[in-house]
């Protein structure tokens, strides 16, 4: 990997705390960081190099996968340098600029710079334009964007902020992160078929019933009122980490193909997703939000009772919605996506539903086969097909379970932040993905706005509103 630094914004932030530090730790014991990288940390308060880096280590100590060690430690801190930066402020980039130079002229760095954009999305905009002015985002050798979401609020205002980000990088130099697209189950979905020639078979979609992909969640809104009750779980979930995983799991690949036609065909999958007409969101979606209730025998509080939430706030902890992909391989079939917060228990799943040939006239306990992938927290594949117990003469469904060692596994970030550094964007969304994902919400967007469909309230604690019971009962299904 070649030499460069990495600015992060946002260093003194949760996401760097939780998720960054501890990637980029990792990445180094794994002998995965370039030999010479320049790490330059920005925040607003002032503090010294030798805290900042403090800070850093503390957040090793509590949130690393891997326990420290005390021997890789200092090598790994001494690459970081803090910065005090105010985002506004013309003079904070000329002092983000003359640290950047020095540390690359002391390491013999050529001037290649990652740009790390963990901040208020208010403040994406400002940033990019003034690494333009600065003359920051113009070094010698290569440049490149990393940028968390969310991306944009809606179509209109994602455009916009495309459109201002052009004008300092080009699509190839951005990296727009979701998270999930670094998950490992999430990237063994492009070989799934192609390395298992069992499942090409089994996948052939002529035998699926129906797909479901579910992102249940215990946690409540965690302190992000502020963000969370504009955004709900359509823009914070939906939007980008759900439709993502629609694209993931539509795209079938019995071939290897490269990076760059993977991106292509998640975008023919988004481009077919079916519209859903502003008109027919209370038929295809369902909205709700969550009551008081109880999570793994603790009492919990409404939502509205949360901090920071309008008491008569209407907004969605919970979304499920039922969406065809008009395309000959998924002509027909249906998927339904959902997910939401406070429900019974933590889980990202899909689930592909296979055709029933028979139904309980021809034996008891007849269930459909199903093939489960489970991306988090735990990864496994399993098969529930149905076996006759011979006693009751009853058939019980058996699950065939092959669970992947995750422990030991590289977290979602770890994979990204290498690819980023590495310049391999297959598990970034491209815009055009991010703006189709845009255009198919933005109907429901405003029928939400426009009062159009009834807000069902579940209790925390739950599987969700009775309404998405009823979507799935309306085409003789049921949630996995
Ligand atoms: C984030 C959302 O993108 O994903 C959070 O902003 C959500 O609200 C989180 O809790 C879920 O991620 P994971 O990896 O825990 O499923």
């Amino acid at each position: 990997m070649e030499d460069m630094t990495f600015v992060l914004f946002g260093a003194t932030g949760d996401l760097a705390q939780r998720k960054l530090f501890p990637a980029l730790y990792n990445l180094y014991i794994d002998g995965k960081l370039p030999n010479n990288i320049s790490i330059v940390g920005l925040g607003r308060s002032e503090s010294s190099n030798e805290d900042f880096q403090s800070k850093v280590e503390h957040s090793l100590h509590a949130f690393s996968r891997r326990a420290v060690q005390p021997s890789s430690l200092q090598g790994f801190l001494s690459k970081f340098r803090y910065c005090a930066f105010d985002a506004t402020h013309e003079e904070s980039y000329r002092h983000l600029h003359e640290l950047i130079e020095s540390r690359e002229n002391e390491l013999d760095i050529p001037g290649n710079r990652v740009f790390y954009l963990s901040v208020a999305p208010s403040l994406v905009e400002v940033i990019t334009s003034n690494l333009h002015t600065s003359g920051i985002s113009q070094p010698e050798g290569w440049k490149r964007l990393i940028v968390e979401k969310p991306f944009g609020s809606d179509l209109e205002s994602s455009q916009q902020l495309n459109m201002k980000l052009s004008k300092t990088f080009n699509e190839e130099e951005i990296y727009r992160i979701d998270h999930y697209l670094g998950k490992p189950m999430v990237q063994n979905l492009e070989t799934l078929v192609l390395a298992n020639p069992a499942l090409e078979s089994l996948l052939d979609h002529k035998q699926i019933a129906n797909v479901q992909i579910t992102a249940s969640e215990t946690v409540g809104v965690e302190g992000r009122a502020g963000y969370y009750d504009k955004a709900g779980a359509i823009r914070d979930m939906v939007q980008n980490h759900l439709l993502q995983l629609v694209m993931m799991t539509a795209i079938y690949l019995p071939k290897k193909i490269t990076a760059e036609e993977i991106r292509a065909k998640k975008m023919e999958i988004i481009e077919s997703i079916r519209p859903i007409p502003k008109e027919n969101v209370y038929q295809n979606v369902v909205r709700g939000q969550y009551e008081s209730g109880e999570i793994l025998k603790a009492p919990v509080v409404g939502y509205k009772d949360e901090p920071g939430v309008h008491e008569s706030s209407k907004n969605d902890t919970y979304f499920a919605a039922r969406l065809y992909i008009d395309n000959p391989a998924w002509d027909g079939i249906p998927f339904y996506i959902r997910t939401g917060k406070r429900l019974k228990q933590k889980s990202t799943r899909i689930v592909f539903e296979f055709k029933n040939k028979l139904d309980e006239s021809d034996g008891e306990g007849i269930t459909p086969n199903l093939l489960i992938l489970e991306i988090s927290p735990n990864e496994s594949i399993s098969l529930q097909v149905n076996m006759k117990d011979l006693s009751s003469n009853r058939f019980e469904p058996v699950c065939i379970n092959f669970s992947t060692n995750s422990k030991g596994q590289p977290e979602a970030y770890e994979l990204l932040l290498f690819d980023a550094m590495l310049g391999n964007a297959a598990f970034f969304a491209h815009w055009k993905e991010v703006e189709l994902s845009w255009k198919w919400i933005q109907p429901i967007l405003e029928a939400f706005q426009e009062d159009l469909l009834p807000l069902a309230s579940y209790s925390a604690g739950s599987n969700g509103p009775e309404e998405a019971n009823q979507l799935l009962l309306s085409d003789q299904f049921k949630w996995w």
